[in-house]
């Protein structure tokens, strides 16, 4: 028999939660609504925060998935064998229902029956939480894991770093056991385990205990009810499955590596450096086609998840020119990722026209650039290199940046082939008296985790639902969301507009919503088959993916949507509400800014 494939891997996970009474769920988008502290959906258990904080899921309290996931803190490290900038995760939860005895036995027997893995048990190794000041050493995990045959010497208590798993610094936490597959020679010694081996165990699946709501730095209080959030990784299962060192090996990316052989005429595996130029362009090429053929997709600029985007394509022409590519080649690449995963995310098929136009866009737009920049480096280069600290001013860096669009990081790769150094310092100086957003700062708000899930945030996301039935009737039914963005200090809302509002439309939307405000309406949310939700007139987000059970919130006679939730209970909750602005956003979409007062 082959080794199991991912796509069959896919499958086997959603079959295997499936007979144990879960229900699978839908993948969401990479770009996470009314969520302003993360640019990409980072995990499964992202888009399911407000029902880990205790909102009842439609589909109930066991729940099982496929979710695509960026993660770009390490988009450094990628071009070695194991870091990826786009992965899935195969997850299963528990909403308040089974805990660490069925969630731990339930993946050991995924992993290692003939009937669904069949992995050896023999190169399965586990940590689990070695407790703090807050939480007690977990002996329930490690005494279920060795009730399955596990040695002790297999489990590692090791500490928070690595066994108290959260997704930012405030919101569900709690601690985890993750699970390690041997990738080394032969079979490992009883007493093995990551703490003393841990390159040759590579991490497969990770089992979140989330019974703990991280308030603030000081405060962690039990949630109401203890939950199992579980993350496997497809593509490291995968490479686990088939007996090989890195997922750039497995048939996860044969399809883009043989494109990019063919264009560049490079055969991978044969030149070290050639190969970490070809991981690259294969790595940022999948998140880039999975950012923009997503179904809340984002075109490139310099600003959040769009700056990620360019700053992804722009490093792959980088890497392409290295391998040797002088033109452009960015669109058969996009075709091979496109048909390699438009089956489990038929989103990429639907869009495909639009991902193709838009890297042949960047595409010729960065090649200029780049021809500009390093143009003007090499004239610099004589003069930079006699610098004794071998060290390139920050200013200059930035005028590279400022005048010809030279991004810093191809400054720094440019500079690092000669040995030299960039003051980044003094770039960001430069930077931020520009008044840019910088660079750093779309990271911090990457970095920074969970949805805000403050009562402010809750209070201006129900405004949002008044302002969506309010902009309907003041300017048609052809309004439609494009998008929402909530911070503790003002709301975003883009919709559908052919033309710019009229003052008179801007106040008369602001009436209305005004006058829901006081009318102190109730807030209420019933569950209902998508369908019916949507006879019974309730808004819902073109192209966003639901389950077959939706949750609906009304508020009052006023707004009907499907949605996720949480809300205010009455709207006199929400006090005065003003648009501070309407603007264009896009081709057909306008934005409204406007705050809760
Ligand atoms: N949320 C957990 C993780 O991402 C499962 O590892």
């Amino acid at each position: 028999m082959p080794p199991m494939n991912a796509t069959e891997l896919r499958d086997k996970f959603i079959a295997f939660f499936i007979t144990k009474d879960h229900k699978q769920i839908a993948g969401k988008s990479l770009l996470p609504e009314n969520d302003p502290s993360v640019l990409f959906t980072t995990a499964g258990m992202h888009p399911l925060v407000p029902y880990l904080l205790g909102e009842p899921h439609p589909a109930g309290a066991r729940l099982c998935n496929y979710q695509k996931c960026i993660r770009t803190g390490d988009i450094d490290e990628v071009g070695d064998a194991s870091h990826l900038t786009c992965f899935e995760m195969l997850g299963n939860w528990s909403l308040g229902d089974y805990f660490k005895k069925e969630s731990i036995a339930w993946s050991w027997e995924f992993l290692t029956d003939k009937k669904w893995l069949g992995l050896d048990p023999r190169r399965i190794s586990v940590t689990v939480f070695a407790g703090d000041a807050d939480v007690p050493r977990d002996e329930e995990s490690a005494g279920i894991w060795k009730s399955l045959g596990l040695p002790e010497g297999r489990i590692a208590y090791l500490g928070e770093e690595d066994n108290w798993w959260k997704v930012g610094p405030t919101g569900p936490c709690g601690p985890d056991t993750e699970i390690f597959y041997w990738i080394g020679p032969g079979i490992p010694a009883d007493a093995s385990n990551k703490r003393n081996d841990p390159d040759n165990w590579l991490e497969i699946w990770n089992n979140v205990f989330m019974e703990f709501n991280r308030v603030d730095e000081k405060t962690l209080v039990k949630l109401p009810k203890q939950n199992v959030d579980t993350g496997m990784g497809l593509e490291r299962t995968a490479t686990a499955l088939q007996g090989k060192d890195s997922a750039f090996q497995t048939e996860v990316f044969a399809p883009i590596i043989a494109a990019i052989e063919a264009v560049s005429g490079c055969r991978y595996g044969t030149d070290a450096e050639k190969d970490r130029s070809v991981r690259i362009v294969a790595d940022h090429l999948r998140s880039a086609v999975f950012i923009l053929g997503d179904e809340r997709g984002v075109t490139p600029s310099n600003v959040g998840a769009g700056y990620v985007l360019r700053r992804l394509i722009r490093r792959a022409v980088r890497h392409g020119r290295k391998l040797g590519i002088d033109k452009a080649f960015l669109e058969p690449l996009a075709r091979a990722v496109v048909d390699t995963f438009k089956g489990p995310y038929p989103e990429l098929g639907t869009n495909e026209a639009k991902v193709y136009a838009e890297f042949n866009k960047e595409e010729t737009k960065f090649l200029e650039t780049l021809q500009k920049g390093e143009h003007e480096f090499e004239k610099l280069a004589p003069n930079l290199l006699k610098n004794p600290k071998k060290v390139i001013p920050g200013r200059i860096a930035f005028r590279l940046y400022d005048t010809y669009g030279f991004p810093l990081e191809l400054t720094e790769e440019l500079a690092a082939e000669r040995g030299l150094a960039v003051n980044k310092e003094e770039f960001e100086e430069a930077f931020k008296k520009h008044q840019e957003l910088s660079r750093a700062g779309s990271e911090a708000v990457f970095k920074g985790g969970l949805a805000d899930q403050s009562e402010m945030t809750v209070r201006y996301h129900t405004a949002t639902h008044l302002l969506q039935a309010a902009l309907k009737r003041v300017l048609g039914d052809h309004v439609a969301q494009k998008g929402s963005n909530i911070t503790a200090e003002r709301m975003r809302f883009d919709f559908t507009h052919p033309a710019a509002m009229t003052p008179e439309e801007v106040k008369n939307v602001e009436d209305i919503v005004n006058e829901q405000i006081k009318r102190d309406l109730p807030v209420t949310m019933e569950m209902m088959k998508l369908d019916e939700a949507k006879a019974k007139g309730a808004t819902a987000l073109f192209g966003e993916k639901y389950e077959e059970t939706v949750k609906v919130y009304s508020v009052g006679d006023f707004s009907k949507e499907v949605c996720g939730g949480p809300h205010v209970e009455h709207t006199g909750a929400l006090g005065r509400f003003k648009i501070t602005k309407e603007q264009s956003s896009s081709a057909g979409v306008r934005r409204i800014r406007a705050v809760l007062e």
